[in-house]
C-alpha cells in the first residue's frame, strides 16, 4: 500500500504548472466515439481516471496511444462494435465511464454497460442521464445491474433537467449531435467543462450552440470527423494550488489559469483576504495573510465549485473566526471533516453544513483520503501542519491530481510517497 507523507512548515516559492482539466478530457475521450476516425488530444493529463475511460473505450475496440512524453493520447475509434460491452469492473471502478452512453447511443444505436453504483459522495443517481436519452426516443432497460439502450435513429426533442448535471448534460450533447432534428437541453449545466466538450464537437463538425449557459441547443448531423485538441487547464487543480500558498503563508506562480473559469473560487479566497493576481494566465498568489472566516454554500457553476469543498474546509481550518460550508450538490461529501479533525481542527457537521471554528495550528497525524479532493484537502493540512502527516488510501488522489508530490517538492514541500 502507498502512502504519502508530509512534513509541515516548510514555505513554498517559485512557479508550478497546472494540467490539463480532467473533467474536460473524460467526457472528450467519450466523445471521440462518435467519429470512427483518429482523434488526438493534446497535453491530456496523465492521471488514472483517464486510464481507465481509455480502457473502457479499447474494451470495445477503439485502439489508442497514451504518449506520456509528450502527453499526447491517440484515440481509433473506427474499429469500436456495439456488441462489445466494456468489462463491468472498468465501469464500476469509475462513474464516468457512463459517458460512453450517450455517444454509442447516437453512432451506434445501442449501447449496454453496468451500472456505475454509489461512491464515497453519495449515492449519484443516473436518473437524468436516462430520462434525457429516452426523450431523444432511446428504449432503455434496465436489470440485473445493468443499462441497455436502443434506439434506431436518435431523434432531437426538448429536454428539461430538473438539476443541472453536469454528466447529465454532456450526455445529452453527445447523444444530440448525431441525432436527427434540433435538440434543446434547458436547465443545462454551464461549468467550463462543458463548453470545452462543445467546442471539441464543434471542431468534430457537430453544431453545438449555446454552451456554457443554462440553455444549449443542438442541430444534429449526419456524421462527425476525428481531431485534435488541447483542453481546458483544470480550475480545481489550480484553486488547490493557490490554497497551498495560502496554508503556508508564501507567495507562488500558478502557470494555466484561466481567470473567467475560476471566478468563483478566486472570489472566496479574496474574501478569505488571500490576494490573487492574475496576468496573461499566471496567478501570483500572496499568501502571507492572516485567513479571515467566511461562508460557502456549493452550488452548480457559476457558484463555488463542490470540488473545491474540502480544500476550502483545510483552509478556514486555519482561519480567525467562525466559518460555515453548506454543501448543496452532494449528499455526502463531508467525509473528510472528521480526518481533518484528527489533526487538531474544530468542525462539527450538521446534517449539509459544516461549522469551522479556526485554529492556531494543525499537528501531523495518520489520516485517510477518502476521495479525491478530501485526499487534496488533507496535502493541504499536512503543509500546514507541525511534525509528519501520513495519508493512506492516496490512490484517490491520483485519479485527479498530476505529479502532485513532483509538482510540491519542486515548490519546496517536503512531501513523499512510501510503500508499506
Ligand atoms: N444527479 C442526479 N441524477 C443524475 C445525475 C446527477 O440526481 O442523473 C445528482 C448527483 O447525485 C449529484 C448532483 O446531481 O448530487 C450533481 O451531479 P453531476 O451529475 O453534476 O456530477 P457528475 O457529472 O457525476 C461531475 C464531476 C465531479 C463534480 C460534479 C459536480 C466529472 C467526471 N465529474 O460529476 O467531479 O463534482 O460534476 O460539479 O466531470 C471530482 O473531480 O472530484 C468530481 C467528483
Amino acid at each position: 500500500m502507498e502512502k504519502i507523507i508530509v512534513k509541515g512548515g516548510n514555505k513554498l516559492k517559485g512557479e508550478v504548472n497546472i494540467s490539463s482539466a480532467k473533467n474536460s478530457v473524460l467526457p472528450i475521450i467519450a466523445a471521440s466515439i462518435l467519429s470512427g476516425d483518429l482523434s488526438v488530444i493534446e497535453n491530456a493529463p496523465m492521471l488514472e481516471d483517464v486510464f481507465v475511460i481509455c480502457d473502457v473505450l479499447e474494451s470495445l475496440g477503439a485502439s489508442i496511444k497514451i504518449n506520456k512524453e509528450n502527453n499526447n493520447i491517440s484515440i481509433d475509434t473506427k474499429d469500436i462494435n456495439s456488441k462489445e460491452e466494456p468489462k463491468a469492473d472498468l465501469v464500476r471502478k469509475m462513474r464516468a465511464s457512463f459517458l460512453i452512453m450517450g455517444p454509442m447511443l447516437s453512432r451506434f444505436g445501442r449501447v449496454k454497460l453496468s451500472l456505475p453504483g454509489g461512491c464515497n459522495i453519495g449515492s449519484r443517481p443516473i436518473d437524468l442521464h436516462l430520462k434525457g436519452l429516452s426523450s431523444l426516443g432511446a428504449q432503455i432497460y434496465l436489470g440485473h445491474g445493468y443499462v441497455e439502450g436502443k434506439a434506431d435513429r436518435l431523434i432531437g426533442n426538448k429536454i428539461y433537467l430538473d438539476f443541472p448535471s453536469v454528466g447529465a448534460t454532456e450526455n445529452i450533447m453527445m447523444a444530440g449531435v448525431l441525432a436527427k432534428g434540433e435538440t434543446v437541453i434547458e436547465n443545462a449545466a454551464e461549468e467550463p467543462e462543458i463548453k470545452d466538450l462543445a467546442n471539441y464537437l464543434n471542431d468534430m463538425g457537430a453544431i453545438v450552440e449555446g454552451a456554457g449557459t443554462g440553455r444549449i441547443r443542438i442541430k444534429g448531423v449526419s456524421e462527425l470527423k476525428g481531431v485534435t485538441h488541447k483542453p481546458i487547464y483544470d480550475r480545481i487543480e489550480a484553486g488547490t494550488y493557490m490554497i497551498a500558498a495560502a496554508m503556508t503563508r508564501s507567495k507562488i506562480k500558478i502557470n494555466g489559469v484561466d481567470e473567467e473559469h475560476i471566478k468563483p473560487i478566486l472570489a472566496k479566497l479574496s474574501e478569505c483576504g488571500i490576494n490573487i493576481d492574475i496576468k496573461n494566465g499566471i496567478a501570483t498568489t500572496y499568501g502571507d495573510v492572516d485567513i479571515k472566516p467566511v461562508d460557502i454554500k456549493t452550488m452548480p457553476y457559476p457558484g463555488f465549485p463542490t470540488d473545491m469543498q474540502a480544500q476550502m474546509m483545510a483552509l478556514l481550518s486555519l482561519s480567525k473566526g467562525t466559518s460555515i460550508i453548506t454543501e448543496t450538490v452532494f449528499e455526502n461529501r463531508f467525509m473528510h471533516a472528521s480526518e481533518i479533525k484528527r489533526m487538531g481542527a474544530n468542525i462539527k457537521i450538521d446534517g449539509r453544513s459544516a461549522v469551522i471554528e479556526g485554529v492556531k495550528g494543525l499537528t501531523g497525524a495518520e489520516v485517510r483520503a477518502t476521495d479525491l479532493r478530501a485526499g487534496a484537502a488533507l496535502i493541504l493540512c499536512g503543509l500546514a501542519a507541525e511534525c509528519n502527516t501520513q495519508i493512506s488510501d492516496v490512490y484517490h488522489i491520483d485519479r485527479g491530481y498530476v505529479d502532485i508530490e513532483k509538482k510540491l517538492k519542486s515548490l519546496g514541500a517536503c512531501i513523499e510517497r512510501i510503500n508499506v
